[in-house]
């Protein structure tokens, strides 16, 4: 094998650029306030009109020149030539070895990574299964690698499956639906694989996996953007379960608002925990495979129509969630004064939010520099937590106007020990407790306060943020949250998740080798050493798009 692989570290042969550049340059790109991240402009990255224009003209051309070979992608921020100018942190080698043992193989070739490799649990539940959501880190870490076989495999194996009939007892899911997960059996007698698919027939709560379609398009788009191998998008498979998962999302029906409407439990959060109605990490994530979707779908008559269905879709989403999710200092206190029962057109409180209904914790949180997308808004609800997966993910896609992106930084730096505290990070804020626990969770054992779901800790959340802080050229935050996860992850044998307010804890039920904190932490690394890696999970701001916040102070002061 080859030795840079056994390591894990990069497979650097190919990529000529990157020794070109001196440890200096680099810590000077990185400490640089803002990058300048806009060098190169890739295809996907650009207007959605511009985009139909370029595309009618020159169908996906424009695509291949834009890619480097060998994993970075995007913008050609000269690399950094890693192994000479950086001892790699002994963590790195150990998480690679651990990575690679979670491998799954079907018929001889790796297919995806279990969830959890944990030997001292006893019970294996479903973490022995390879999760669409949790292979994501995995992915990004191979093709960042130079690996992108066992991505390719995976996006095509899960394909396979979407084509499966879905049956909850006498009702069938829609065809589009991709599984929350998937294992491999292994006959040895027979000498015979086979696979086993769960699309929320067999998950607890029986909750079909929203999330596992976007990731899978996003996954998609990384994988072409990383190797500049247009060919796995181009094939009519491809083009097919792209056009289901979004005929899915985009079907009309009584919906009043661009936002998805969910079922508890339909994403990472896959239990009760009051994110029913328009989750914030979904609407993140729909925004952000809407825009994935745009780039890789062909200009054929059936990816025409999707392409206008998308574009009209992101402008309402957009729009929407920019307005009505965003709230900053000023946003707050306008909700904190409204009128309520207005009726027509000209209301101000459009959903009727009734002031007494703010919880008393946000008046204190919000600080007078900063702000973040809440949880969720439907008719006289907002959710005013904050989550961390669906606000990276913002910033990312480009959800966020750039002002907001800095809001969003602003807030995690000035409300860092709530939000990180001695472990990153929270995957929402606050936890539930007492009485609203009883009635929002169920009285669920696994969701106590600051436990998993319920304020608990995720160290998988760490490549988000690291990759949200590169592209708002904020990285010196992403360097202290890896500095707090070195600290701890190797030694506590890589958990799920930590407890407590301060996520000191290692979490109650939580597995040990759980790969994705593995995967995160490494493509976090990698991000960190090497920007560039940055393009093939962020997409670039669409300037047609205009931001419609008038009333933030956020940014202004
Ligand atoms: C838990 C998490 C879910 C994850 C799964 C496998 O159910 O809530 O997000 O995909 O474990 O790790």
């Amino acid at each position: 094998m080859d030795a840079t692989k056994g390591y894990g570290l990069r497979n650097v042969s190919s990529h000529c650029s990157i020794s070109e550049m001196d440890d200096e340059d680099l810590s000077r790109l990185l400490d640089k306030p803002r990058l300048n991240i806009e060098r190169q402009r890739s295809f996907d990255e650009r207007s959605f009109s511009e985009l139909s224009i370029g595309l009618l003209r020159g169908g996906l051309d424009n695509y291949e020149s834009t890619y480097s070979p060998g994993g970075r992608s995007g913008f050609d921020t000269p690399a950094s030539s890693t192994r000479n100018s950086f001892e790699p942190h002994p963590m790195v080698a150990e998480a690679w070895e651990a990575l690679r043992r979670s491998l799954v193989h079907f018929r001889g070739h790796p297919v995806g990574t279990i969830a959890a490799y944990d030997h001292a649990s006893e019970e294996v539940l479903n973490y022995d299964q390879v999760f669409v959501r949790d292979f994501v880190p995995s992915a990004l870490a191979f093709l960042m690698n130079g690996e992108p076989d066992i991505v390719k495999n995976f996006l095509l194996k899960t394909l396979q499956l979407q084509g499966w009939e879905k049956r909850i007892d006498r009702f069938k899911l829609g065809e589009g639906a991709m599984p929350a997960s998937f294992k491999v059996l292994h006959d040895p007698v027979r000498k015979s694989d086979t696979i086993i698919a769960d699309f929320g027939e067999s998950a607890i709560g029986r909750v079909a996996p929203v999330d596992s379609g976007f990731w899978w398009i996003i996954l998609l788009r990384a994988y072409t953007k990383s190797t500049g191998d247009l060919s796995l998008a181009e094939t009519e498979e491809c083009q097919k379960g792209m056009r289901l998962i979004l005929a899915l999302c985009l079907s009309e029906g009584f919906d009043t608002f661009p936002t998805l409407l969910c079922a508890d439990g339909c994403s990472m959060i896959d239990r009760r925990m009051g994110i029913y109605g328009y989750p914030i990490e979904i609407q993140a994530l729909f925004f952000m495979a809407l825009r994935c979707a745009l780039s890789l779908l062909k200009h054929d008559a059936e990816g025409k129509e999707f392409h206008e269905r998308i574009v009209k879709r992101l402008h309402a989403l957009s729009y929407h969630m920019r307005s009505y999710f965003w709230l900053d200092f000023q946003q707050l206190n306008d909700i904190y004064r409204y009128k309520t029962e207005e009726y027509s057109h000209t209301a101000v409180n459009k959903f009727n939010v009734i002031p007494d209904s703010i919880p008393v914790w946000v008046f204190d949180f919000m600080p007078t520099r900063g702000g973040y997308f809440i949880g969720n808004v439907s008719p006289a609800r907002m959710d005013f937590r904050w989550f961390a997966l669906g606000n990276c993910v913002a910033i990312l896609s480009s959800l966020a106007t750039p002002e907001q992106s800095m809001a969003i930084m602003d807030l995690i730096e000035s409300r860092w020990e709530e939000l990180v505290g001695e472990m990153p990070i929270k995957i929402c804020y606050p936890a539930i407790e007492s009485h609203e626990w009883r009635i929002v969770t169920g009285c669920d054992p696994k969701n106590t306060g600051w436990s998993y779901h319920n304020g608990g800790t995720w160290p998988v959340l760490l490549w988000l943020l690291t990759a949200a802080c590169i592209k708002t050229g904020r990285p010196q935050i992403a360097r202290r949250a890896i500095d707090l996860a070195e600290t701890r992850l190797l030694k506590d044998s890589w958990p799920e998740y930590y407890d407590g307010k301060l996520g000191r804890y290692i979490g109650k039920q939580a597995r040990k080798y759980q790969t994705w904190s593995i995967a995160g932490y490494l493509v976090a690394k990698m991000m960190l050493e090497d920007p560039s890696h940055l393009g093939m999970i962020s997409l670039e701001e669409d300037k047609q798009m205009k931001p419609v916040i008038k009333r933030s102070s956020s940014w202004t002061c």
